[in-house]
């Protein structure tokens, strides 16, 4: 079959399509309806149905002749540590974890935190939710104990799960003060706290926890609640223009009929093989790629607890590759681009046999042809771009190479997946010309597995993405399409920045920065930064009288992101400035700040991280009178 031929077949008959495509789902109650129109813009697919996630992920494997084969490798450079979990241990896993979230009151429906590292039990968390029917909602372990309390205000979870830790390179993140200080925060308490103690830094418990293997103990195994097709099956909070995050809400069915279609299609594997994704649970990608789609598959997938580079080195992600047999790998432009640097020559790549690789998969942030090019020479593979967003959880456009591969125009994350009605407006609305750069906007709509809502925010799901162009989704990217069909994404059209291919709210900096005494106005802007795609940099103004060192202000500042929002918003570099350049209406011109800062004049450093780039920002400022000294 043909891309093309695919993509028709959908346009003409999408919900036909989507019916079609759920057959290869194991339901209780098929779906006798495709697609429900809410009104007002609202959708939702399969919702008549009844599934469980995890009987779909796990079970049936099991019953169909894979209980022996490996779900789960864990490998963990960090801790120098490997293990494989079978479909039939992982059942047996996650029946008994679930059994055990009933036992502590956990019911269907009731949300659960999960705030874990990269190791195999983050799965099983994940999974033992579905097994239930209870919404979990995957905090990163990046984020600060005030991040982690807006979600729990927000979600109000029954239980969290946590580890006692989480391991970055050289440092141990003790979760569990992060975790009583984000409890202590919240307005709302949940009943209970499941820790997993790792050997690494194990923690105390107090009187509102339980140990993860305890509570497993004498408790009857779970088995799989049917729930409706439109139940969410999780929250995963992401960030918007204000400091408020979204709870994108993933409907069950849908979720389940769209992954399972893209692990063939897209990422071009069968069941049983080893597929890979170098994310974080935390993450959209992690969720979907780490998780989800490579069990629904029936594939084998990798928790791996590491970096691209340094541990041990740069031929970590090569030898993990080489170590499992993995078919198709999925990663952040950032991650290789750490690896170019580290072993331009490739010459780590060189001690592996990668025989069995058939691509590598990048999405995340824009992928810069100097990475791709990089990336095909040294494996030697077709190296794919694909975009999407949390909001879809699946591709919007890619390279449908198990169906057909399409010729790679490097640049171009390619074209429109079937579901996605992608189109380029300008702004009233029009498409634009091929070639013509505007806002991209996908035709309600969207197909299965897409979010249907903002948890417990309709309002701010309808002002956040379809007002803006009535009939569309608002994707909050610009670009262009040209004269094939291939998009060129280009920019975002909000507050949100990309660094190391984490979404990151500007506005969420600023708020924490203007929360400061000293600090009277203040805007953060993405600047183009070598390694990680962006970096912030926080331009403050000072409150009139002020006259500490600014050296020491710029430090409580970092530190406040810091504290507050988390390491991940790797918000490191600030400078202090007379006043903000600002439109006539007040607005800031964040565009003139990036445009100073990205200029070719400055020659761009190879990372933010040069204490010289401020310097040649401030002095910009200076020239064009925003800032004295
Ligand atoms: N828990 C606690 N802290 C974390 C964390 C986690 N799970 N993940 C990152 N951090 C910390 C880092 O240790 C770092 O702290 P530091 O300021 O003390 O050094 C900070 O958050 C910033 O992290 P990051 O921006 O990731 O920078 P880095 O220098 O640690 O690593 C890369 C840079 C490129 C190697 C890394 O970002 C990477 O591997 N990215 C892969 C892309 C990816 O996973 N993308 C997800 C979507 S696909
Ligand atoms: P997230 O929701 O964290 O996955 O971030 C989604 C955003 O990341 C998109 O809206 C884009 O701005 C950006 N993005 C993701 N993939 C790509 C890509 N392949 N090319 C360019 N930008 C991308």
């Amino acid at each position: 079959m043909s891309y093309r031929a695919e993509y028709e077949g959908w346009k003409s008959d999408p919900e036909g399509y989507w019916l079609k495509q759920a057959q290869a789902i194991d339901w209780v109650e098929p779906p006798a309806t495709a697609l429900f129109d809410r009104g007002n813009d609202f959708y939702e697919w399969f919702a008549d149905a009844r599934v469980n996630t995890c009987w779909n992920a796990v079970d049936r494997h099991v019953e169909r002749g894979r209980a022996d084969q490996v779900a789960i490798i864990h490998d963990s450079p960090i801790t120098g540590t490997q293990s494989k979990t079978t479909y039939a241990e992982l059942k047996g896993q996650v029946a008994s974890l679930a059994g055990a979230l009933l036992a502590q009151g956990v019911a269907t429906g009731d949300r659960v935190i999960i705030y874990m590292p990269m190791v195999s039990e983050a799965l099983v968390a994940m999974l033992a939710c579905a097994r239930i029917g209870a919404v979990h909602s995957v905090v990163f372990g990046g984020f600060a104990a005030n991040e982690l309390a807006v979600r729990i205000d927000d979600c109000t979870p029954k239980a969290i799960i946590a580890a006692s830790c989480g391991l970055e390179p050289g440092r141990v993140v003790a979760y569990k003060p992060l975790l009583d200080g984000a409890i202590e925060m919240a307005d709302h308490k949940p009943d209970v706290c499941v820790i997993l103690q790792r050997d690494q830094h194990p923690c105390d418990l107090t009187d509102r926890d339980v140990d993860w293997h305890a509570c497993q103990e004498g408790v009857k195994p779970a088995e799989c609640v049917p729930v409706a097709g439109n139940h969410p099956a999780y929250i995963l909070y992401t960030s918007g223009t204000t400091g408020a995050p979204k709870g994108v809400v993933r409907p069950t069915a849908g979720h389940l009929v769209a992954l399972n279609w893209t692990m063939k299609n897209i990422y071009q594997v069968d069941p049983g093989e080893v597929f890979w994704a170098a994310s974080d649970v935390g993450w959209v990608v992690g969720h979907s790629y780490i998780c989800y789609a490579p069990l629904i598959h029936g594939n084998t997938t990798i928790v791996f607890e590491g970096k691209p580079v340094g541990t041990p080195d740069a031929g970590t992600f090569w030898r993990v590759i080489a170590e499992h047999d993995v078919k198709s790998f999925f990663t952040a432009p950032t991650a290789i681009r750490a690896v170019k640097r580290e072993d331009p020559k490739g010459l780590e790549r060189q001690k592996y046999d990668l025989s069995g690789l058939r691509a590598l998969y990048l999405a995340g942030e824009r992928a810069d042809p100097d990475t791709i090019e990089w990336a095909q020479d040294i494996l030697g593979v077709p190296v794919y771009d694909h975009w999407w967003q949390t909001e879809t959880g699946f591709t919007i456009a890619g390279n449908p190479a198990g169906l057909e591969a399409l010729p790679v125009k490097i640049g171009s994350p390619t074209v429109a997946m079937p579901g996605f009605d992608v189109q380029i407006l300008d702004e009233a609305a029009h498409p634009v010309a091929a070639g013509e750069l505007g806002a991209i906007a996908i035709k309600l709509p969207l197909p299965p597995g897409t979010l249907p809502t903002l948890w417990n925010a309709d309002d701010r799901f309808r002002k956040s993405y379809l007002t803006t162009f009535p009939g569309y989704y608002e994707t909050g990217d610009a670009g262009m399409m040209d004269e094939d069909g291939y998009l060129y994404i280009m920019a975002r059209t909000d507050d949100v920045i990309n660094v190391a291919g984490h979404r990151l709210s500007t506005g969420a900096m600023e708020e924490v920065l203007a929360g400061h005494a000293d600090v009277a106005e203040c805007a953060v802007v993405g600047v183009t930064d070598a390694l990680k795609g962006q970096s912030p940099v926080g331009l403050l103004c000072l409150t009139n009288g002020v006259n500490r060192p600014h050296d020491e202000i710029v430090a409580e500042c970092v530190k406040r992101v810091r504290d507050q929002i988390g390491p991940v918003a790797a918000f490191k570099q600030a400078v202090v400035v007379d006043r903000l350049p600002k439109t006539r209406s007040g607005k800031i011109l964040r565009g003139t700040v990036v445009k100073i800062a990205d200029s070719e004049a400055f020659k761009m450093p190879a990372t933010i991280d040069d204490p010289a780039i401020l310097d040649e920002i401030k002095v910009a400022l200076q020239t064009i009178g925003y800032a004295k000294d």
